[in-house]
Formats: C-alpha cells, sequence, structure tokens
C-alpha cells in the first residue's frame, strides 16, 4: 500500500513539473484572456477592498492566475450598470441585437483554440471536448441572434366587436445568471444569448473555479461592440458566493434570476426569490437512467454509453448516472462497454491522447468513491476501475460496476463522475419503475429497435429530455431542461428566449 502511495505521488509529482513547463508556453496562447479584473459597466475592475482568490488548474492544482474576490457591494454596483444600460439596450432593433450577437459569434469562433486552452486549463477537460463546448456554446449566440427577430406577438380575436386585442413581448429587464464550472462557457452564452436577444441586460456570476472562461466572453463582447453595461460579469470566491447569491435572488432591481447547478442550492435560490417574486429558470441535478432493451443494437448501445455517460468525465447534468440493462443482453453488453471504458484515457486535458481529465477537484473523487463503496458493501461488483488513478489529484478511473440495485447510492443520488453503474432488469415496467422513482427528471435514454416500444418509453419516461438511440442529445435548436425536483424552464431552442420576455395584452377599446 506504501509502495502504491509512493508511486502516485510521484506520478503526481512528474505531472507537475511538465504541466509547469506546459503551463508557461499554454500561458502564450491563452494569455490574452487572463484579466485580473472583473468586468462591470463596460470596464475592467478589482473588488471595492482589493480582495483576490486564486483560479487553479484541477489537472495539478498550478494557479493560473487570480481574480477579483468581489462582496455584495460590487456586485450592488452591476446591477446599477446593468439596470442603467437596460434602459437603452431594450430600445434597440431586434435587427442591431442581431447583428452585435453574430459578431461576438464570429469573434468567439475566432478565437476558439484560444479558448478552448483557457477553458481546459481552469476546468480540466480535454481540449478536443473543450474546442466542442466552444463551438457549442458560440451556437447559442447566432441561434438566439435569429431569435431575436422573431418575438411576435399576437393578434386576438376580441370577446366584443368593439374591441381589438394585440399581445407584445417585451424584456423582463435585469436578469442575473449563476452559472456552473462543468460548461465554463457554454451556459454563459445559452443564457446570456437568449437575454441580450430579448433585450435584457445580465449580471453574471461565474464559479468560482471557473471564472475565466466568463471574462474571457466579456473581452470578445466588448470587441464585438456590446455596450457597456449589457453584459456585467462578477466574480467571487466560494466565500462570498452565498451573499453574492442572496442579493442577486433578493435585489428590487433584478426581474429575473437564470441558475444552472444543483438541485439543493436551486432550492435555497428559488426560496431567496420569492420576496421579489423574480421570474425563474433552474437547469438543477439528474439522475438519468440510461435503458436498454432486449431488442436494442448493442454496439450502438454502447457507443451512446460511452458518449453520454463519460462526457466531461462524467460531470455533466444529463451523463447517464444508472444504467439499466434488460437480462436477455445484459451480460454482451457489459463485455462490450467494459472493453470499451477500459479503453479511455486519463490524464491532463492538454495531452492529445487524454479523453479523461480530472474531476473538479478532490471533495467529486470522495463522492465517486463513496457511491462504490456503498454499492460494493451492499453486493456490487467491480468489472473495472473503482480505483483513484496514480497520476493522483483528483483522477479516476472510469469504473463500470454491475449488481447494482436501486436502493444503493450510485443509484439514488447523481454521482457526478466516471462510475457507470449496470442494474440488471427483466421486464419494461420495471426499468420504467426504477427510471422514474426518483424526485428528478433531467435526462433519460433508452435503446430499442422495437418501435411501439419507443413510443412507449418516450411517453412514460418522467423527464424533459429522452435520446433514443443516441446518447448525445443538447443542442442551441432544442429545449434543455427537466421536470420534478430537476428545474423550471428551457434553454436554448425558440423556448428559451420566452424566459426572458414578458407577455403584454394591449386591450383596445371602444373602437
Ligand atoms: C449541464 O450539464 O448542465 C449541461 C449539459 C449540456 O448542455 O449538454
Amino acid at each position: 500500500m506504501a509502495a502504491i502511495r509512493r508511486s502516485t505521488a510521484l506520478a503526481h509529482q512528474l505531472l507537475v513539473q511538465s504541466s509547469r513547463k506546459i503551463l508557461r508556453s499554454q500561458k502564450c496562447c491563452y494569455g490574452n484572456f487572463l484579466p485580473d479584473k472583473a468586468y462591470i459597466g463596460g470596464a475592467w475592475v478589482p473588488a471595492s477592498s482589493g480582495a483576490t482568490f486564486p483560479v487553479l488548474n484541477p489537472a495539478n492544482g498550478i494557479e493560473i492566475g487570480i481574480v477579483p474576490d468581489m462582496e455584495t457591494s460590487d456586485v450592488q454596483t452591476a446591477i446599477t450598470k446593468a439596470h442603467t444600460a437596460f434602459k437603452t439596450w431594450k430600445k434597440t432593433t431586434a435587427k442591431e441585437r442581431h447583428d452585435l450577437l453574430l459578431k461576438w459569434y464570429k469573434l468567439i469562433m475566432d478565437n476558439q483554440e484560444e479558448l478552448a486552452k483557457l477553458l481546459t486549463a481552469e476546468m480540466g477537460k480535454p481540449l478536443v471536448e473543450a474546442m466542442g463546448e466552444i463551438a457549442y456554446g458560440a451556437s447559442f449566440l447566432q441561434w438566439f441572434a435569429e431569435e431575436a427577430k422573431r418575438c411576435y406577438g399576437d393578434v386576438i380575436p376580441a370577446p366584443t366587436g368593439n374591441k381589438r386585442l394585440v399581445v407584445i413581448k417585451q424584456p423582463v429587464g435585469v436578469a442575473a445568471m449563476i452559472t456552473p464550472w462543468n460548461f465554463p462557457s457554454a451556459m454563459i452564452t445559452r443564457k446570456v444569448g437568449a437575454a441580450l436577444a430579448a433585450g435584457c441586460t445580465t449580471v453574471v456570476k461565474p464559479a468560482e473555479d471557473t471564472p475565466y472562461s466568463a471574462l474571457a466572453l466579456c473581452e470578445l463582447a466588448d470587441r464585438a461592440g456590446i455596450p457597456a453595461g449589457v453584459i456585467n460579469v462578477v466574480t467571487c470566491s466560494r466565500k462570498n458566493a452565498s451573499a453574492v447569491g442572496k442579493l442577486l435572488c433578493q435585489d428590487p432591481l433584478i426581474s429575473k434570476l437564470s441558475f444552472t447547478g444543483s438541485t439543493t442550492t436551486g432550492k435555497i435560490l428559488l426560496e431567496q426569490s420569492a420576496g421579489t417574486v423574480k421570474r425563474v429558470s433552474m437547469e438543477l441535478g439528474g439522475n438519468a437512467a440510461f435503458i436498454v432493451f432486449d431488442s436494442a443494437n448493442v454496439d450502438l448501445a454502447v457507443q451512446g454509453a460511452m458518449a453520454s455517460k463519460f462526457r466531461a468525465s462524467g460531470q455533466t447534468c444529463v451523463c447517464a448516472n444508472r444504467l439499466l440493462v434488460q437480462s436477455g443482453i445484459h451480460d454482451e453488453f457489459v463485455d462490450k462497454f467494459s472493453k470499451a471504458v477500459r479503453k479511455l484515457v486519463v490524464g491532463d486535458g492538454f495531452d492529445s491522447d487524454t479523453t479523461q481529465g480530472p474531476l473538479i477537484n478532490v471533495r467529486a473523487v470522495e463522492k465517486v468513491e463513496s457511491h462504490i463503496d456503498d454499492a460494493v458493501s451492499m453486493g456490487a461488483k467491480v468489472v473495472c476501475g473503482g480505483q483513484r488513478h496514480q497520476l493522483g489529484g483528483s483522477f479516476f478511473q472510469p469504473t463500470v460496476m454491475t449488481g447494482v440495485s436501486e436502493d444503493m447510492l450510485a443509484c439514488r443520488e447523481e454521482t457526478f463522475g466516471p462510475l457507470a453503474p449496470v442494474v440488471k432488469f427483466d421486464t419494461e415496467e420495471e426499468a420504467l419503475a426504477i427510471a422514474n422513482g426518483t424526485r428528478v427528471g433531467l435526462a433519460g435514454y433508452f435503446f430499442s429497435n422495437d418501435i411501439s416500444q419507443i413510443w412507449r418509453v418516450a411517453e412514460e419516461l418522467e423527464v424533459g429530455m429522452v435520446g433514443i438511440n443516441d446518447g448525445l442529445i443538447s443542442s442551441e435548436v432544442a429545449p434543455f431542461g427537466g421536470v420534478k425536483e430537476s428545474g423550471l424552464g428551457r434553454e436554448g431552442s425558440r423556448y428559451g428566449i420566452d424566459e426572458y420576455l414578458n407577455l403584454k395584452n394591449l386591450c383596445f377599446g371602444n373602437l
């Protein structure tokens, strides 16, 4: 055991040494996007207290840089700036907003590689995935640039002859956004793109682990000509996060709160928003069931499971959390799936053959371990992985477990890590009961070649999004969001902009 610990420590030390060298050269690549200031009212500003906090690379713990540790007084300034900017931004034409969003989109794509490197440095996901996230994130700006021009109202047949009813759509006002570390870029553009298109202004609090991607987006928004105060990004450490979050929920100048993160935090924010009756969108935790029926194409199901389970090392809200596999194909699926999992390459996201980066921190690793320990203590079997990776730090081996049952933690909670627990089932009814036996309902997946079963199961799953013979469901054109305790509202798609618009009924009388 001591020998294993020594070799893990050595592997980690070597990783840190080589990362320091790589970091120096990498900084030249994304150094344009490393401000040590936040972005308020179109200016780069420090915290009024002068406090800062470090941003660390999760692959090696090396400091990337420092950003302002803002308090509520700084955030109040950002809210006031956004409120002032709203007075003019709401009067811009849809075409003007379209043009600015498109310019921003193009600048992001022109800087895709640099932004992706920055994202890998602060979040850890492999560079190819980071490149994908930048393009995914930018696609929301392109999409909502178009949607800005389609905020049509309605003419409603009036109940009496001397009236005419017209419904117009208006921006809700200042929108606050609290965004997560697992998609440091795309979760900002998915919210801000919709808000700006609708005519709202914004105050964004990015996750303390990944503020640089947010600040880089501000730099490019500024270059695109988006006016001062329309986008404000306030950075703060974990220490100040709850006070800042509370202010964003309670300030009467903010009309709308959009949050992506855990269900537990979402519930707190909902309660705090009640006092000012804010519009809210909540994209919260999931516990996605990934069901493979006997009729499925097993190779396709394995491919889908790999994509859904191991995206961002299992750290997305829509990652398959529980794999339910029907008894007739269970052994074949487990065999093929575990072979594919063994081929995954864990490492620093900057290494070209890495497919699995580190988890965000050691707390995340401990959660994966606790789910494995709990399952094993109740009789589950580890087929592959199951341990911290020899690179140490927050690297964990991609893991497959069989003999899992729905009472185990790995099925009851969202693991948010590279653990695939497989539950064997016999009937469709049984699979649906397990899949729906949870208070959350974000995404669900199933693989089947039986058309009647496909419709039945798609309709029965209590989730907001269903992947049918497909493990990747997210895109800018499709509504993203959940049911039950997985959230409120939808992001992306033609529905996403509605979250930032009020309907106003104009009743023309006595005509
Ligand atoms: C999330 O994990 O919050 C977002 C995932 C996605 O957009 O696909």
